[in-house]
């Protein structure tokens, strides 16, 4: 069974990793950050309540992060593994998950400060299908534009210097302390992060068996 979490901080490419390791895995992708965006964009009092916090670079209260994940967690295609990306995010998400589900491997990506902050400013997404696009590193064929379907590429509100540095502290303050949580309960499984995306997936693939 693969119940994975990858945990690093904004920007070290936890999407980027996830979305290849799911798929090779054929288990379930789930990011909070991205079921938190869905909720906002389609305009749910969830969402609606989340929105100012994601805008800020703030975590979302626990109560509604919880609220998503478990009716997520609930469908049946994560009762045979899944790939947490983003969650959980300070002790009362990685106690709350613990009752709920053991663990298998938690994967933390070790990345500079310097580099996520490169990393996050070139993002651009694509509002439709939420494909994700590096104006560095990972270029759309057509400047600007998707190339799954063409949508005008945008960059996520949080992406902006502000919320950047709220981010980043949010993290050091709130996340980086389930490092310990994890190495004490022998789950914890650093990779480094830097380097190419490919060069990345074949070290996170060397450590899920
Ligand atoms: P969320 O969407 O989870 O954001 P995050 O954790 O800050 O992570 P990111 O999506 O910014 O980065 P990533 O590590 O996935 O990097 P990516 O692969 O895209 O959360 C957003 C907000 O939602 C939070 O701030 C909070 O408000 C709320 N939220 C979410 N979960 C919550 C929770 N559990 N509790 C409370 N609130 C919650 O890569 C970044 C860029 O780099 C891309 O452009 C990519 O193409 C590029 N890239 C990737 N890998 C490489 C590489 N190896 N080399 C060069 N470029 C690369």
């Amino acid at each position: 069974m693969h119940r994975i979490v990858f945990l690093g901080p904004p920007g070290a490419g936890k999407g980027t990793q996830a979305a290849e390791l799911a798929r090779e895995l054929g288990i379930p992708h789930l990011s909070t950050g991205d079921l938190l965006r869905a909720a906002a964009a389609a305009r749910t009092p969830l969402g609606l309540a989340a929105e100012d916090h994601i805008n800020a670079g703030r975590l979302v209260p626990d109560d509604l992060v919880l609220r998503i994940l478990g009716e997520r967690l609930a469908r049946p295609d994560a009762r045979a593994g899944f790939l947490l990306d983003g969650f959980p995010r300070n002790l009362p998400q990685a106690e709350a998950l613990g009752r709920v589900t053991p663990l298998d491997a938690v994967v933390s990506f070790d990345v500079d400060p310097e580099e996520i902050v490169r990393r996050l400013s070139d993002r651009r997404v694509c509002p439709q299908c939420q494909s994700v696009y590096n104006l560095s590193s990972r270029p759309p064929q057509a400047a600007g534009r998707c190339d799954k379907d063409g949508t005008s590429l945008v960059q996520r509100s949080d992406d902006r210097p502000e919320a950047v540095a709220t981010r980043l502290k949010v993290y050091a303050e709130q996340t980086a302390p389930l490092l310990q949580f994890y190495r004490e309960r022998g789950l914890l499984r650093p990779v480094n992060a830097r380097g190419s995306p490919d060069q990345v997936t074949r070290r996170v693939r060397s450590l899920i068996p």
